[in-house]
């Protein structure tokens, strides 16, 4: 591949996989590259028809970061996925020279509590701000969600785990509740509803031990487009709306395919 005005071609320098369907990959940078946690990005590969396919991906990884690390899933038969199962470390992957996405913590002017709620591969974004010092320095509590089907997919527990020995997090760690959900068997330490369910009943709240209410918590939601509309309308139920530009809200919210 050559590089354009449009995109730069990166190479795999590492690859981690979870599952046979989940894996990790980072590529390299741009020194130019600038984006927002939370933003994504297109990658591109040959089609082998003489074009590319390109694919949204979420930033894993840090701003700081000198290389960019995303969280995909392994689509059997994807155009996209079935070719980047494929590849490995010294591979290339186009990188679109664009950065989309408002699933970042400024759609908020205020707020104590930040509340991520991930189904799947929409764990990503909130790993990025998760490597925000300014985030842990702005919220009181910040809480993360992962609903998975089976607890094989809770990809990046032991980073989380690792948060109190994160050079920019350190004792702030503290403030994170994380909380897993395993929908398809029973696992250790996890809850077994859907998140909207959990909203629905009070379950959740329950078990972070704190409400939801409109002053203080601040809802970033990213995964299964159903998930997202049926958690957005539960919370729209309790009073907390989607943050507009120019209209002040609780919710932002992503689908992650
Ligand atoms: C804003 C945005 C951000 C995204 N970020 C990521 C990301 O960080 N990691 C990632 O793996 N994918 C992400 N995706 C999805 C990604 O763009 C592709 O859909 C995915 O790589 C599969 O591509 P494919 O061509 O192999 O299959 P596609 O033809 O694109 O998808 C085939 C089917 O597979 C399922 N599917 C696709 N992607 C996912 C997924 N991530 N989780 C569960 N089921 C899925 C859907 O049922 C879809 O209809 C994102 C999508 C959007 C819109
Ligand atoms: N992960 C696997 O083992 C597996 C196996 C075969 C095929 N696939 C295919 O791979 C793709 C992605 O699978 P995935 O497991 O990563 O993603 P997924 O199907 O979106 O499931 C991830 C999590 O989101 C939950 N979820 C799904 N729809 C929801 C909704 N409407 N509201 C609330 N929560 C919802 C799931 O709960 P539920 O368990 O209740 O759905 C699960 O906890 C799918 O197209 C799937 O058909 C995956």
């Amino acid at each position: 591949m050559e590089a354009t005005a449009k995109y730069s071609v990166e190479r795999i320098l590492w690859i981690q996989r979870w599952t046979d369907k989940l894996f990790s990959f980072r590529l390299t940078r741009q020194p130019g590259f600038r984006f927002i946690p939370g933003q994504f990005v297109r990658l591109g590969l040959p089609d082998g028809q003489g074009s590319l396919v390109w694919r949204p991906y979420s930033m894993v990884s840090a701003t700081y970061d000198d290389y960019l690390e995303f969280y995909s899933i392994a689509v059997p038969d994807g155009q996209f996925t079935s070719r980047l199962a494929r590849l490995g470390v010294g591979d290339e992957v186009a990188v679109d020279r664009s950065i989309w996405g408002h699933l970042t913590t400024d759609r908020f002017q205020d707020g104590d509590h930040l509340w991520m709620l991930a189904t799947g591969t929409g764990l990503a974004p909130f790993l990025s701000i998760l490597n925000d010092a300014a985030v842990w320095r702005q919220y009181a509590r910040l809480v993360l969600v992962h609903s998975v089907r089976q607890g094989a997919e809770l990809s990046y527990r032991e980073w989380l785990d690792a948060l109190p020995h994160h050079p920019l997090v350190g004792a702030w760690a503290e403030r994170l509740h994380y909380q897993p959900v395993v929908t398809r068997e029973a696992w250790p330490g996890a809850l077994g509803q859907r998140i909207p369910e959990l909203l629905a009943n009070g379950g959740l709240e329950a078990a972070i031990g704190l409400p939801l209410d409109t002053a203080r918590s601040r809802l970033m939601v990213c995964g299964n487009p159903e998930m997202v509309e049926d958690t957005r309308r539960q919370l729209q139920a309790r009073g907390l709306v989607l943050a507009k530009r120019g209209q002040p809200g609780q919710v932002a919210v992503e689908n992650s395919f």
